[in-house]
This record gives structure tokens, C-alpha cells and sequence, in this order.
């Protein structure tokens, strides 16, 4: 009886210990948050272990999760929701069914995940589509575009052009009765990335006759230039997105070879040769002085140049939105863009602000001080917080009203 107890005890501390992690004084429902990212924390423990043994690569085991919140297309009194696909990709399709006599809006919406996880049928992006049905009265067209380790960038960029390129033709815009001067393009994290290079595309493409309204970016990955900004030095270890998994997020994006992440993970991967890219991000002159805090500015330490020989993407605009010159920056829409303190990318999306503003473009910017990546998807059980009901509130707000 006693061994029981003293067993009993003996893993509660354990148990305690795991989940136990220091938060930010500001952050809301502790506890909450402790356990979900303890949960995330298991799970990539899970996915090295499968690794290591060599059962599986370890984004097959992240994408558990994405299974788990799997939902079917279902239809309800407000909207009729359809899997189908636009030039060969993937797409859920979200049309309301009020009638109306006015055209309608449009968002094209990109989800999250590293470009290695995720999907539209997840039951948080699910239900975002969802709102933004009933609140706009706008269809919704969101991306299943294939996803790394199997695909490489470009296919993801390439999916979501593609998508966006059949939607934006005037006969599918009639057939879902789409204002074709009122559509906005909408991502979160790399979903965010994947928005901005496709706005960016678009703005420079003649083909394309219609022109986006809103680019809307939620907590967005825009650089891989520099993976040492005082965001990444800061926040590596908070809530949901580590700064070891950004990283291996970015190198799964490019290549699967263990080298590229290790280079990257050190903040070497850029060779001398490059050195004037680094102006774009040059967070010393494009952030607010309260976020420098006592970050020194060192110059960048240059990697060998096979990497970016190999994998070209680590250069490229459509990789990196960030990269595009200022002279390329202008004219693009109006732009609306989140942020959250813990948040690795959090300097991602300031530089990205200050540099937009800089070549005269519109931006919006709504900086969360208490929070962290992801949670804007963290708004339904088991893991439902107040501050993503509040977040989706305000963004679908300032959409209802812009776009
Ligand atoms: C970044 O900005 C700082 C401060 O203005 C400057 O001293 C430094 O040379 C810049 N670095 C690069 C690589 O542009």
C-alpha cells in the first residue's frame, strides 16, 4: 500500500515536471497552455524516436494531428461546403447560401503548418472558413496544396498559384458569383508565406487581369535569410513553435537532407556572395526599438556556397517574400498583418510592416503582446483559448469591413 502511494507520488512530480514549463507573465490560462505544449512536445518526441529507429520521418508522425482533426465537407443552414479541385489541386470550397443580388466576396485562404503539415479540413481552419462565410457573406476557397517532405518548394507555391490563377478567371468568378474587385488572399505561418509570394506574383504578372483588394497575414514566415533576429533568439522555446522546428520547417521546404538543417540551425547557410541581401532584413534598421532591446546587430557569419547552389529556393522571392527589392514592394495591396510576442516569426512580420510601409503601401498591423504562434487556431476544444476568440474576432472584423 505505502510503495502505491510513494508511486502515486513519485509520478505526479514526474508528470508535473514535464508539463511545468515558465510562461511569460502576461500569458492567459497558464495551465492550459502548459498542456498543450506539453502535448506537442510529446508528440515531437514521438516523431524523433521514429526517426532515430527509422520507421518514419518525423513530419509523418507531426501529421497525427492533422488526422485527428480531420473533418468532412458538411453543409449546414448557412453555407454549402464542397471538396473539389481547381487545376488539378485540392480545394474546400465554402459557399453561402444566402441569396443575395449584390456579387459576392472572396477569400482564398492558406493554411499553416511548415509547408510539411496541415490541412483546410482541419476543424480549426474548418470553422475559420466557416465564419468568414457567415460573417462576410463571402465564398471561401481553401488550398490543400501538397505538402513537404514528399514536395519541395516550388510545388507548394506552384499549387497555390495555380489555384489562385483558375479562381481569379472570369468564368469561375461568375460561376460563384465573385466581385472580382473584392477578393483578399489570407494565410497563417507558412500559409502567411505562401499569401505573400502569390500577392507578389500576381502584382507582377500581366496575365492576371484582376487584382487582389487584401493580403492578409497571419503571423506569417517571410525570410530565411537570417534565423537569428531577436524573435528567434527570444522566443526558441515557447508555446507550439520551437525554434528547432521552424528551422527544420524551413529546411523540409527545400530538401530533406539533414545538412541544409544543420547548416541552418547555425545560422550558416548563406555564403559571403549573398551579402547584399541582407539590407531586406536587416533588423538592426527595420525594427522598433522597443523589440531590439539589448540585441547586438553582428554582421551575418556566412555558410559554404553549396547550399544555396543545391537549393536555389533559399534565395527566392516566392521562398522568401522578403527578399523582393523595394522598387517590387510598391503597389501592392492593402495589406494586413498579425503578430504575437513569443512568436519566432515575430520579427518576420515587423520587418515585413516596416518595409511595406516604407515603399508606400497600406499596412494594418495588429501586434499581440500576450501570446504566442498558432493561436488563432487554438479556438476550439480541447484546446480552446480566450485570446483566439478574440483574435479571429477582430481579424474577421477588420475583413468585414475592408474588404
Ligand atoms: C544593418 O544596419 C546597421 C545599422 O544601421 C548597419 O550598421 C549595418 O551595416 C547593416 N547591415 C547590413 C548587412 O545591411
Amino acid at each position: 500500500m505505502a510503495s502505491k502511494s510513494v508511486f502515486f507520488v513519485l509520478m505526479t512530480v514526474l508528470l508535473a515536471y514535464y508539463i511545468y514549463k515558465p510562461l511569460p507573465n502576461n500569458v492567459e490560462e497558464k495551465f492550459k497552455v502548459m498542456l498543450l505544449d506539453a502535448t506537442f512536445r510529446t508528440l515531437g518526441h514521438a516523431g524523433d524516436l521514429a526517426e532515430l529507429l527509422g520507421v518514419k520521418h518525423y513530419m509523418d508522425v507531426m501529421m497525427l494531428l492533422t488526422k485527428v482533426e480531420h473533418t468532412e465537407p458538411v453543409s449546414d443552414e448557412y453555407v454549402t461546403v464542397t471538396d473539389t479541385s481547381f487545376s488539378n489541386v485540392p480545394v474546400r470550397i465554402y459557399v453561402p447560401k444566402l441569396q443575395s443580388e449584390a456579387l459576392r466576396r472572396a477569400v482564398i485562404y492558406i493554411h499553416g503548418g511548415g509547408w510539411c503539415l496541415g490541412s483546410a479540413s482541419m476543424k480549426p481552419y474548418d470553422l475559420l472558413s466557416r465564419q468568414t462565410v457567415k460573417q462576410l457573406n463571402a465564398v471561401v476557397v481553401s488550398i490543400n496544396y501538397r505538402l513537404a517532405p514528399k514536395f519541395h518548394f516550388p510545388t507548394q507555391f506552384d499549387d497555390v498559384h495555380n489555384v489562385v490563377k483558375f479562381f481569379l478567371q472570369q468564368s469561375t468568378l461568375d460561376k460563384y458569383s465573385v466581385d472580382a474587385s473584392r477578393i483578399a488572399v489570407s494565410g497563417d505561418s507558412a500559409g502567411g508565406n505562401l499569401a505573400a509570394a502569390i500577392t507578389q506574383e500576381l502584382l507582377h504578372d500581366p496575365e492576371v487581369k484582376v487584382k487582389l483588394k487584401i493580403q492578409a497575414l497571419i503571423y506569417p514566415v517571410l525570410q530565411s535569410l537570417d534565423l537569428n533576429t531577436p524573435s528567434y533568439r527570444e522566443n526558441g522555446n515557447m508555446p507550439v513553435l520551437s525554434r528547432t522546428l521552424m528551422v527544420r520547417f524551413w529546411s523540409e521546404y527545400f530538401t530533406t537532407d539533414r545538412k541544409l538543417f544543420e547548416a541552418m540551425l547555425s545560422n550558416r547557410h548563406i555564403p559571403p556572395q549573398e551579402a547584399h541581401l541582407y539590407k531586406f532584413v536587416n533588423w538592426s534598421t527595420l525594427l522598433p526599438k522597443s523589440l531590439k532591446n539589448n540585441h547586438v546587430y553582428h554582421k551575418p557569419e556566412y555558410g559554404d556556397s553549396s547550399f544555396v547552389k543545391k537549393y536555389p529556393g533559399i534565395l527566392d522571392t516566392r521562398a522568401s517574400p522578403l527578399l523582393l527589392e523595394d522598387e517590387k514592394l510598391k503597389g501592392l495591396p492593402l495589406t494586413y498583418v498579425i503578430t504575437c510576442m513569443y512568436d519566432v516569426l515575430r520579427d518576420d512580420g515587423f520587418m515585413f510592416v516596416s518595409r511595406l510601409r516604407q515603399a508606400g503601401v497600406e499596412v494594418v498591423h495588429h501586434h499581440y503582446d500576450s501570446t504566442f504562434h498558432g493561436i488563432l487556431l487554438l479556438n476550439t476544444l480541447p484546446f480552446d483559448f480566450a485570446i483566439a476568440h478574440h483574435i479571429v474576432d477582430e481579424y474577421l472584423k477588420w475583413l468585414g469591413n475592408n474588404l
